[in-house]
């Protein structure tokens, strides 16, 4: 996720207005940030890695000459946050400079075509494809809107664009699969991810949809629908929508809060993160299956999707993996392991103390590091021998959500290339996994769009409660330590994530008439053992509140409240989806008991002490 803008200004220079719409913008990325503008033939460039005011400070974004201009504030995906990895990107002869947001599948392809072709790279990005591929169609017509036009079709995978040219009368801008607006002002027109960077000049916006492109002037804007082919037809342009958010609200996509928005984007964020290249999973499955030893190391939340990730590998890989919380690392395990073991360490910021520390220690003994990361450029990413990334975006709630679930995605995947290797999955049922897969991102929007009331009527009929069992049994331990780890962060609500077979010796006793209990039961093999330790919760007038399957009556019947979900394509990867209701229960259960979830008190994003 990165933030785009581009914007011609009727009068004076654009750059400032530029870098006060990007830092607007920041909460969408900030490790690294660049504007171009364009002015007497010449495009003119200041990027560097850092927050926007940071190097802003060092080389004075204002100076860039002119009224026309682009800008970017990036979340590293391709590529470590850098200098030369900071966009704009530009083509041989700096005559076109592009800003993006998304994911170029295929670019490593188009690279190789282009570098054949003679274009000579300056960055590691997917992005720099794009300009050099517009260098190659402006041979074939002079306008910059039907060479864009030309290159879209080529790109596979997501992308919100602006592209600037040197002669500095227009912009175009195009979208599919990631966010874009037009902001039609008064002194000046805009593009951008997302209303904040505009909203101070103008409030009258049009969302553009996938497969759009819209041409800039001064004069106003064109707009122009593609076909597959790129065949474009000219389209009226549709009347702008008057947005009444402040900038606090427009940051939030409307939402009150960072936490509500993630938990809405985490269908998109798995759909990108599942994008990302077939090699990185085979590669990962190659190293573990080739050591004798496998464990896991991560904190808080990313423990809990090693702990999903370790019934995984085993039911649908028949490969066992140790799974050790970090903090605990070096302390239970380290001694007996080295060089024939490989470490998988799982941590959204990649800064999380326990877990390098651990890292560092088994590293030491000679062991290979695997990491999974949201976050290019971070210290695990050094640390570690191979890296995958998830592509959750920024995380700004500080209780992980749509990065839990990007975890679970990349590990659900990682498994089946596992089984591959192992003998467990033929090629043709890998394949049919992934494909289940890939539906839990609209199983996820259907499950948000049936439920959230419900869970939302559920927290206020329990909110004066203050202790809470979740239980579940196999992977749906971890979706219940999960669940219980989110009311406990942002409800402050004393909540227990137990194995629902171990509940019976020992939590049971704390159980009397009204204790509330959430049973994470999906219709897996665990499912019919599961009845037996609701029907003993019963027995001692346990509430129950059951997360199953909507086919479940049985379970419905027995629950005093049941959030149902729609059947999965594949159990084994239930916690993808049956997490969403946990996280939505935690979420209304803060914001009922007065609690800003954004902001829980005592906790940090990253911890970066022992
Ligand atoms: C902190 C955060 C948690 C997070 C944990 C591990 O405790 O508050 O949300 O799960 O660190 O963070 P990591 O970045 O390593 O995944």
């Amino acid at each position: 996720m990165c933030g785009i803008i581009g914007a011609i200004h009727m009068k004076g220079n654009v750059a400032p207005l530029l870098r006060k719409s990007l830092k607007r913008l920041e909460y969408r990325g900030y490790d690294s940030s660049g504007i171009a503008t364009a002015a007497n033939g010449v495009i003119f460039i200041k990027k560097d890695k850092g927050k926007i005011d940071e190097i802003h400070q060092q080389i004075n974004f204002d100076t860039l000459p002119g009224s026309i201009g682009i800008g970017h504030t990036r979340w590293a995906t391709h590529g470590p946050p850098s200098k030369l990895n900071a966009h704009p990107h530009t083509d041989c002869y700096d005559r076109i400079a592009v800003v993006h947001n998304g994911i170029i599948e295929n670019y490593q392809e188009l690279r190789q075509i282009l570098l054949e072709g003679g274009h000579q790279f300056r960055s590691q990005t997917d992005t720099e494809v794009i300009p050099h591929l517009i260098e190659d169609a402006l041979n074939h017509t002079s306008r910059l809107e039907n060479a864009v036009a030309r290159v879209l079709p080529k790109l596979e995978g997501s992308y919100a664009i602006v592209v600037l040219e040197a002669k500095g009368n227009e912009l175009v801008c195009a979208r599919k699969e990631s966010p874009l607006v037009i902001g039609l002002g008064q002194r000046g027109i805009y593009c951008a991810s997302d209303v904040p960077a505009f909203l101070p000049m103008t409030r009258k916006t049009i969302v553009l949809e996938d497969n759009e492109l819209v041409h800039l002037t001064a004069n106003g804007a064109l707009l122009t629908r593609l076909d597959e082919n790129g065949s474009p037809t000219r389209l009226p342009l549709r009347i702008p929508t008057e947005v009444q958010w402040t900038i606090d609200m427009a940051q939030k996509g409307g939402y009150p809060h960072f936490m509500l928005k993630e938990i809405h984007e985490q269908p998109t964020a798995i759909r990108d993160t599942l994008r990302m290249k077939k090699s990185d999973f085979e590669n990962f499955a190659d190293v573990l299956h080739n050591h004798k030893k496998v464990i896991t190391v991560a904190a808080g939340t990313s423990y809990h999707a090693t702990l999903a990730a370790k019934y995984m590998f085993s039911q649908i890989s028949n490969f066992l993996v140790h799974d050790v919380i970090a903090s605990e690392g070096t302390d239970t395990v380290a001694s007996s392991l080295g060089e024939d073991t490989a470490v998988l360490a799982v941590t959204q910021s990649g800064e999380t103390v326990d877990t390098l520390h651990a890292v560092k220690h088994l590293k030491k003994q000679g062991s290979t590091v695997l990491a999974i990361t949201n976050t290019v450029g971070s210290s695990i990413t050094r640390m570690a021998d191979h890296v995958v990334y998830t592509q959750a975006g920024p995380e700004i709630g500080v209780a992980a959500t749509k990065t839990f679930a990007t975890q679970l995605a990349t590990l659900a995947s990682l498994s089946t290339y596992l089984g591959v290797l192992t003998g467990a999955q033929t090629i043709k049922e890998k394949n049919e996994l992934l494909a289940a897969l890939n539906q839990f991102p609209e199983l996820i929007e259907i499950i948000i769009r049936n439920q959230e009331n419900a869970i939302k009527d559920a927290s206020q009929e329990y909110i004066t409660r203050s202790n809470f069992f979740f239980l579940g049994r196999g992977i749906s331990t971890a979706t219940a330590l999960e669940g219980a780890l989110k009311i406990k962060e942002i409800a402050y609500v004393h909540a227990e994530g137990y194995p629902a077979g171990e509940s019976k010796h020992g939590p049971i006793a704390l159980v009397e008439p009204g204790f509330p209990i959430v049973f994470v039961a999906p219709n897996d093999k665990t499912r019919r053992h599961l009845e037996g330790n609701v029907m003993e919760m019963k027995a001692r007038g346990a509430q129950i509140i059951s997360i199953c399957s909507a086919q479940d009556t049985t379970l419905i019947n027995l629950s005093d409240h049941a959030i149902s979900l729609p059947p999965l394509p594949s159990i084994l990867f239930s916690p993808i989806c049956y997490v969403v209701p946990l996280q939505l229960l935690a979420y209304y259960a803060a914001i009922l008991r007065g609690h800003n979830p954004d902001q829980p008190r005592n906790l940090a994003k990253a911890v970066t002490v022992l």
